[in-house]
């Protein structure tokens, strides 16, 4: 049977109560398994947070059980691997693949990760984040692909590739989530599903091209977002949903609300009184799935049969989803079967391994790195609260911190901390590697044992002015780690953030590190001996006096399995460092939003107490060799960009070419530069490559203020170079 016929029929079929079941996805992790058979029978459109057996079983009830045995689909966050499950191949967050500015990598992280996905049988991963990161106080910084739209929207379209495969139906392939729709992450002050104060125009202009580009690239499923633009919640913004999405990108997949926001309406965001009024706005808003409100089952049900709403609403919702369980080929193969054995294979990690790699940036360095022979370390001491803590290499969205129950939350080889790495650096080389924990990063330490340190050393903490009434029991953690690094000949000092800082409902108000972090650096310092800071968070960090205070800076963010082992290769020398920020680096925390595309403006954007320019801007990244740009030239007729490239170094290396253009004259104030095109190009030393980059459609591009995006004629620079500082680009002029 033609399948809308085939749709069709079975919407005829089915009864209001089986349309609002199927609408509905219900959370097992907080029903029990119990009720989730219940659901089953009822003929439940999706569940979520459910592994293993009871997946199993639940997918047999619906496809046995319930009246018309239209099986159910599983979702699951698996944002950056399918990390909920311990044994699985866990890649850098979001934020941390980012760095590698690699389309190809990204795309093959999707892949394994649908693979392992699809190896446990489930279809559905909510991934990934197109929302831009550009106030980093946001708890969920990491899950993002940074601060830039079209670096975001090449990632995206990368990834969902990668999920979604050739074939929806194909064994390896499941559905990509396109979240969190729209401009979740401009919440006001940060504040993770607050209100934002953004117009449609901005929206437009800003927040839209990475979902665009998801809905072109055939994205099966979107998330509302929990946010509220000028006071309409997303989940009961008609104008956004249906209005935008549906009808305006052609979005035609299905779309489910984020978790509980139905309820959100009445309880939190105040516009409904009801599950009645609730689940009537949520579902004549264009929300076609809903996540997690049970309530919404009864409301609804009851909202048709008193005539509130038309049951067409319900048919269209219930079209939308079955049509994607249709491209998924359910009725033939209700559960994937992915590949067994890959979960966690050799070749997964090997992945992993060249994904921690790529996304290394090198943000600082006075030579000192890399380590070699001729520089006669004979010692390394190694430091820092980050430096052997897994759980912080990980950040977000693991077995630790979502924990689906019956997963063990205890560490799951493999995985390689920073001390591991330069512990196996050092094998044989006659060079001692010595471990101090230094300080916690966010926890009140009390310390039990034996004193630890040694009087001199605690008097400099105290000395330094360091001294904080809340962590003076970690001072002698500080001295302890000063009396060991006192005569080592080099410092390796791992800082950052703990998975508690990070995700939802945990906003920071101080990007400063937390903690002793600040003082156990300034400690170090003192001795003068060589100091490499590595940057293990989940979003850059207010860090002036450490980078300054630092010999060599090294950003690694949340690197997964085996970000310790790449850092510890970067150190070493063992790679030369390619990777690149996806995000910038505030001096202050009061120095946010320091993104790269701000607006030019008459007071220039500087504070009396506090530079303009961040510490360290998007596209930064230092290499062991030097790179120079020659030979710039655009091509109209085919929106495409040459730049020769030379690597005037010594050592091989990989440049990411990033390429802007600023419009010089526009009707409506337009940021100083964007981001329209980047390539990847490795380099022996002395070898020159001529690069042709095509660049974004909308590169020449303004939206208006009637909201309609044009050319406006006149003159743009195309800027091509390594990173978004007008000092590192080169310029030429275009007229349209
Ligand atoms: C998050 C989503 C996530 C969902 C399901 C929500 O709280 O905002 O990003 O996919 O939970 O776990």
């Amino acid at each position: 049977m033609e399948q809308n016929a085939f749709i069709d029929k079975l919407i005829s079929e089915m009864t209001v109560e089986e349309k609002a079941a199927q609408m509905l996805q219900v959370p097992v992790s907080v029903v029990g398994m119990e009720a989730a058979r219940e659901w089953a029978r009822k003929g439940v459109g999706s569940f979520l947070n459910v592994l293993g057996d009871d997946m199993r079983e639940l997918s047999r009830i619906s496809c046995e059980e319930s009246r018309l045995k239209i099986p159910t689909i599983f979702g699951i966050d698996a944002v950056h691997g399918h990390c909920l499950n311990k044994d699985a191949t866990i890649f850098p967050s979001q934020l941390a693949m980012a760095c590698s500015w690699n389309r190809e990598l990204v795309e093959k992280i999707g892949h394994i990760t649908a693979t392992e996905v699809a190896t446990e049988g489930i279809q559905w991963t909510f991934s990934p984040i197109l929302c831009l990161a550009r106030d980093p106080r946001w708890g969920r910084t990491n899950e993002t692909f940074g601060e830039d739209k079209y670096l975001s929207g090449e990632l995206g379209v990368s990834i969902i590739k990668g999920y979604q495969g050739e074939d929806l139906s194909d064994d390896t392939a499941i559905l990509a989530c396109a979240k969190h729709f729209i401009a979740y992450g401009e919440a006001t002050g940060a504040r993770d599903s607050y209100d934002t104060e953004i117009t449609m125009r901005k929206i437009r202009d800003e927040f839209l091209p990475p979902f665009k580009k998801a809905v072109d690239a055939g994205c099966a499923t979107f998330m509302t977002a929990y946010g509220s633009i000028d006071g309409t919640p997303l989940t009961a913004n008609e104008k956004v949903l249906r209005g935008l999405l549906r009808d305006e990108l052609g979005f035609d997949g299905f779309l489910v609300t984020d978790w509980d926001t139905v309820n959100a309406l009445i309880r939190r965001q105040k516009v409904c009184a009801d599950h009645g009024e609730a689940s009537n706005a949520a579902a004549k808003a264009g929300n076609d799935m809903i996540m997690s409100t049970l309530e919404f089952y009864d409301a609804i049900i009851d909202q048709v049969k008193q005539g509130k709403i038309n049951e067409s609403y319900l048919d269209e919702a219930v079209k939308h989803i079955l049509k994607v369980k249709l491209r998924l080929g359910l009725w033939e193969k209700p559960l994937k079967k992915g590949v067994p054995g890959s979960i966690g294979c050799q070749e997964h990690l090997d992945t992993a391994l060249e994904a921690a790699r790529d996304g290394v940036v090198l943000l600082k360095n006075n030579g000192v790195l890399p380590v070699t022979p001729d520089k006669k370390i004979r010692k390394i001491g190694v430091i820092g609260p980050n430096a052997d803590d897994i759980r912080a290499q990980y950040g977000d969205w693991t077995y630790f911190t979502h924990p689906v129950p019956g997963i063990e939350k205890e560490p799951q080889r493999p995985f390689v901390t920073l001390l591991e790495g330069i512990r196996k650096q050092c094998e044989g080389t006659g060079i001692e590697v010595c471990y101090s924990y230094g300080c916690s990063v966010n926890r009140r330490y009390y310390y039990k044992g034996n004193y630890p340190g040694i009087p001199e050393f605690m008097e400099m903490c105290y000395e330094d002015n360091a001294y904080n009434a809340d962590y003076y029991q970690e001072m002698p953690l500080v001295s302890e780690a000063a009396r060991m690094a006192r005569d080592c000949d080099l410092i390796v000092v791992a800082i950052g953030d703990n998975y508690n800082q990070v995700g939802e409902y945990n906003d920071r108000a101080n990007l400063e590190p937390s903690g002793m972090q600040a003082a156990l650096v300034r400690v170090l310092s003192k001795f003068n001996i060589p100091m490499v800071t590595v940057l293990i968070s989940s979003k850059p960090l207010a860090i002036p006096e450490i980078a300054g205070r630092s010999d060599a800076l090294i950003c690694a963010f949340n690197g997964g399995m085996f970000g310790g082992q790449a850092v510890a290769e970067v150190i070493f020398g063992k790679i030369n460092p390619s990777g690149r920020l996806p995000i910038s680096f505030p001096v202050l925390t009061g120095q946010v939003p320091v993104y790269y595309n701000q607006f030019p403006g008459w007071h220039e954007g500087r504070y009396v107490d506090c530079p303009k320019d961040p510490l360290f801007a998007f596209g930064e990244g230092l290499s062991y060799t030097k790179f120079e740009y020659s030979e710039l030239a655009f091509d109209k007729e085919t929106n495409t960009v040459y730049v020769t490239v030379t690597n005037t170094g010594d050592f091989k290396g990989t440049e990411t070419v990033q390429i802007y253009v600023n419009d010089v004259v526009s009707s409506v104030m337009t940021a100083v530069k964007n981001l329209v095109g980047f390539d990847r190009v490795e380099l022996m030393p002395g070898e020159s490559r001529a690069l042709k980059i095509k660049i974004d459609e909308d590169a020449f591009t303004v939206v208006l203020p009637d909201e309609r995006r044009v050319i406006e004629p006149g003159q743009f620079e195309v800027m091509a170079g390594h990173s978004s500082k007008d000092e590192d680009l080169i310029k030429i002029m275009v007229t349209f």
